[in-house]
């Protein structure tokens, strides 16, 4: 070898050891840089998360909404706005909310909506803007399986127990007075049916759905309810705040869709044994 080759070897050989070494180096610390890789992908998980809208509820109020012994918010109300959330792509969490406080909740937005079985009447569409309906409804009264009582107007003159500032406690107010002593307002309607059973009320006026229920379920409390035709169809529907298009157009177009495609009579018959005999869809304006 010529000393100029000898040279160009041991250059050669150094450039390909520093390579090695580098080579090594960089294998050795790729463990090490291993937490650095997510870094690069940081940008996209540092991307505002998903909006989860908070839905209030007024979780006493089975089968529509209730907490099971977890503590979970379940029911058909809750079913209803997850099969359409799911349809709308957005993200949806259930916070019990007191009835007291939940139009209230809306308006001071500390929820984005509001689904509590609540009856869209003309008075709250004033305040709050409502979904097309999701379910018929109607006022039933309950009374201890010996009450005379089989009609509304039976109760005139009878202590009647409802939860305040629903539809019940609204046809009641209209029939006794506004200043009517024989009016016991309850916070949920759980509490009035028990005020039945243990006979601080004569009757009880509530949404049918959840009479009945508490009635199956407690055969013990020895009730029947008694229907009138006097009592005004109702309609649940989703509440948002007034002017919030953006989330009634979502909510709107996932009812319609789960009505669509058989989702919503599946969930019916879940609760209630069988589809809707007329699906509420119809009556949607
Ligand atoms: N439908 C009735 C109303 O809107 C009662 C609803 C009560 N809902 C409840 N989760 N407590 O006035």
């Amino acid at each position: 070898m010529s000393a100029l080759t000898t040279r160009r070897f041991l250059q050669t050989a150094g450039l390909l050891m520093a390579g090695f070494v580098l080579a090594a180096c960089g294998k050795k610390e790729a463990p090490a840089e291993a937490p650095a890789a997510p870094a690069a992908s940081a940008p996209a998980a540092a991307a505002p998360a998903a909006k989860v809208y908070a839905v209030g509820t007024d979780a006493a109020y089975a089968p529509f909404e209730s907490q099971n012994e977890k503590g979970e918010i379940v029911g058909l109300t809750v079913d209803v706005v997850t099969a359409a959330a799911k349809k709308a792509g957005i993200e949806v969490k259930f916070v019990n909310t007191p009835w007291e406080g939940i139009f209230n909740s809306l308006q001071q937005g500390d929820r984005d909506m509001l689904a509590s079985s609540i009856t869209i009447t003309d008075e709250r569409k004033q305040t709050m803007d409502f979904t097309v309906p999701y379910f018929d409804a109607y006022q039933l009264i309950a009374v201890k399986a010996d009450s005379k009582v089989a009609k509304f107007d039976d109760l005139k003159k009878l202590k009647v127990g409802v939860q305040t500032g629903t539809t019940g406690d609204e046809v009641v107010t209209k029939q006794q007075g506004k200043n009517s002593t024989n009016i016991k307002r309850f916070e949920s309607t759980p509490l009035a049916l028990k005020e039945l059973e243990a006979g601080g009320v004569d009757a009880v006026v509530a949404d049918n759905g959840v009479v009945i229920n508490y009635v199956a379920n407690n055969a013990g409390a020895k009730f029947k309810t008694v229907s009138d035709k006097a009592f005004a169809p109702e309609q649940y529907g989703f509440a948002v705040k007034k002017g919030n298009a953006e989330l009634l157009g979502l909510l709107n177009k996932g009812i319609a869709d789960i009505k669509a495609d058989g989702t919503y009579d599946q969930i019916y018959t879940k609760y209630f044994g069988a589809p809707p005999a007329a699906p509420a869809a119809a009556a949607s304006k």
